[in-house]
């Protein structure tokens, strides 16, 4: 493999930055399970204050978040409407069903964006043969229908007519200031309505470990128990939480970067030959569909991957793109070139149709 690698498998790649390495040496510190770590402290009320929520909880991963949310807004027995291609329900490793007893009602939507229309024929109340819903998940942006946002509106009207049922939300918000940054608007706006939010800071903020879960204070106070349960009580986590700071903090202005160059791929992309994108390309995810290259999307990683261009497969014939802090356009500059080159090589082997 060649010296440089260019790494576009996940914005959870990033190495944290000079100015978190520095942040995270100097962390004043103290033991969190007893509230007394200053710099977790602040890391969660800076956390809620943004979003606009009462309170915020640090916690390892957004897995562990939205385990917890979960747990939280159900009971055993019940479904959880999803997306069909969301990550709670494909790649969480069934935690609904595993920590809460629950299981997913997914339904599929265009480009991963649910509706009430598309929600409403599947809320179910307790009946001779059906689990009750329980709870409503959305993600914003939808990582594997390509980083796509949500419209305000139409997140606003699932909340209202839930809440109206007497039904929660809980937002994966996993990249929910790459919306943001793509509709212009503060964070907090995109958070309203949901009862409760995970968002992370180790994607495209750039920080090494950690996502927030903001709701309100009780609902807080009830998933600070259920992090201890699952084994997620840190103790001195300002180290860590020093450098989820300055990704809260700083990083949101620079996402619009990321965006730039996810668009520059995707131009380039889209005019190869039995190449298509399937998705609007409105953050920093590109999915790339090869049907029609006569190749198969694990065999393209492989030939990229020898040539230093990491890009993971996500279906026989899909691969996912994904820019974050740590390529720059030079670099995607390259690896357009390089997907070029080997679909170029890749149908000189294959006979013509
Ligand atoms: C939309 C979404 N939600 C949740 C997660 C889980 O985050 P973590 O890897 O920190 O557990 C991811 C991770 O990629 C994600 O893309």
């Amino acid at each position: 493999m060649p010296e440089r690698v260019i790494d576009l498998r996940s914005d959870t790649v990033t190495k944290p930055t000079p100015a978190m390495r520095r942040a995270m040496a100097e962390a004043e510190v103290g033991d969190d399970v007893y509230g007394e770590d200053p710099t977790v402290n602040r890391l969660e009320e800076r956390a809620a204050e943004i979003m606009g929520k009462e309170a915020a909880l640090f916690v390892p991963s957004g897995t562990m978040g939205n385990t917890i949310a979960v747990k939280l807004h159900t009971r055993h027995g019940q479904e959880v409407i999803c997306e069909a291609r969301s990550h709670v329900f494909n790649y969480e490793l069934a935690m609904m069903a595993w920590f809460a007893g629950c299981v997913p009602r997914p339904i599929q939507a265009e480009h991963g964006i649910l509706t009430w229309r598309l929600i409403e024929p599947h809320i179910r109340p307790l009946g001779p043969h059906w689990a009750p819903t329980g709870l409503i998940v959305l993600e914003n942006t939808h990582n594997m229908a390509g980083g796509t946002v949500y419209p305000p509106d139409v997140f606003r009207e699932i909340c209202d007519r839930a809440h109206a049922l007497g039904l929660r939300v809980h937002l994966d918000g996993a990249r929910l200031f790459n919306a943001a940054t793509f509709l212009g608007c503060p964070v907090h706006e995109l958070a309203r309505g949901a009862d409760t939010v995970m968002f992370c800071l180790s994607k495209g903020l750039g920080a090494p470990v950690g996502s927030l879960l903001v709701g309100s204070r009780d609902a807080i106070a009830e998933a600070r128990l259920y992090r201890k349960r699952l084994g997620g009580g840190m103790r001195q986590a300002g180290v860590l939480a020093a450098a989820g700071l300055i990704a809260l903090e700083q990083m949101p202005a620079r996402l619009h970067e990321d965006h730039r160059n996810a668009r520059l791929l995707a131009q380039a992309l889209a005019e190869m030959p039995g190449v298509t994108i399937p998705h609007p390309v409105q953050t920093n995810i590109v999915i790339m569909d090869i049907s029609a290259t006569g190749i198969s999307a694990p065999d393209l990683s492989a030939r990229l991957k020898t040539q230093g261009l990491l890009i993971n497969p996500t279906g026989s014939h899909q691969l996912r793109l994904v820019t974050h802090y740590d390529v720059s356009e030079t670099d995607c500059v390259r690896a357009i070139e390089i997907i070029r080159e080997t679909l170029r090589s890749v149908r000189g082997q294959v006979p013509a149709a």
